[in-house]
């Protein structure tokens, strides 16, 4: 069965109509003093596969919570599709006694599945901090589906460790150009500055594309630059849309286009699926294990 976290109600129900395997339906709850207590009730068969977003401190409550459901009903085999990795960016510590998060959340998460299924986490490398078998998949093609015909398009990538995402979904889109901007951000104010690259952008359609828009700040400022430079229409694209706080204000004020994410964190911009590419992991692992 695919079991859903509260936070992937519509990818986990794309991932079952993928699959062809029936949807559980789990029950989220709060006992009066807070604590998660999250269920499937109807659970049923031999093998599970939880599909949760981690985009909350909560959500890595009830993710845990899921694992042991299944297990307690009866599940011989669990995998852990987690499409958005919260804290995986705390990758390493950056001192002052800080920990290294994602090592923390890898090594919680290990003991409950035999098998992850990561979508485009920050660094492929955070797969080694688990346990259990990582399969990391890469969903940005994906993003080149819902853009409008673009006029001589180019795919930039806000700064040079996204560059490999706008260029897949350049390749997905199949024509236009890539280039990538250098980004400093501030570690204590969060503030980021971009330096432009020289391609020219005047009156060109511009699709800025990161891995994920979190306060906005990256993608606000290279969409200004942008638009100061005289670009035709700026569309932000990115797979993680966690549009926290005011980030579709910021990118509205900065003259964004539209913008466009998955739905590895279900927002309003959510206006494609990774379920397809994610399907393909999953059903793979069947095979494997069937094998
Ligand atoms: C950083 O390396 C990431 O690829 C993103 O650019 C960054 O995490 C986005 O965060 P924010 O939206 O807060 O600028």
């Amino acid at each position: 069965m695919i079991v859903p976290g509260s936070s992937s109600q519509s990818l986990a129900a794309a991932l079952a109509e993928e699959t062809g395997r029936p949807l559980a339906t789990a029950t989220y709850d709060r006992f009066p003093d807070g604590e998660t207590l999250a269920a499937v009730p109807g659970f049923e068969g031999d093998s599970a596969t939880v599909v949760a977003t981690t985009d909350s401190d909560g959500a890595w409550v009830e993710l845990l919570q899921l694992q042991d459901s299944v297990r307690e009903a009866g599940a011989d085999r669990v995998t852990t599709v987690i499409p958005y990795m919260g804290y995986a960016r705390q990758d390493r510590s950056f001192g002052g006694g800080e920990p290294v998060s994602a090592r923390a959340m890898a090594r919680a998460i290990s003991t409950g599945t035999d098998r992850v299924v990561l979508v485009n986490p920050h660094e492929s490398a955070v797969a080694d901090f688990y346990s259990v078998p990582v399969d990391v998949v890469d969903a940005a093609s994906v993003l080149a589906d819902p853009l409008p015909a673009l006029h001589d398009p180019l795919f930039l990538a806000p700064d040079g460790g996204a560059i490999g995402i706008a260029e897949t979904v350049r390749d997905a889109y199949g024509s236009g150009e890539t280039d990538y901007f250098e980004k400093h951000r501030d570690r204590e104010t969060g503030a980021v500055t971009v330096s432009p690259s020289d391609a020219p952008v005047g009156g060109r359609d511009v699709v800025v594309v990161d891995d994920i828009v979190a306060t906005g700040s990256t993608m606000s400022e290279a969409v200004g630059v942008l638009t100061e430079r005289g670009a035709g229409r700026v569309i932000a694209a990115c797979i993680h849309p966690m549009v926290a706080a005011n980030a579709t204000t910021r990118l509205r004020s900065a003259g964004v286009d539209r913008i466009v994410g998955t739905d590895t964190i279900e927002r309003g911009c959510s206006v494609v699926s990774v379920a397809p590419v994610v399907a393909e992991a999953v059903v793979a692992d069947a095979v494997v294990e069937e094998g």
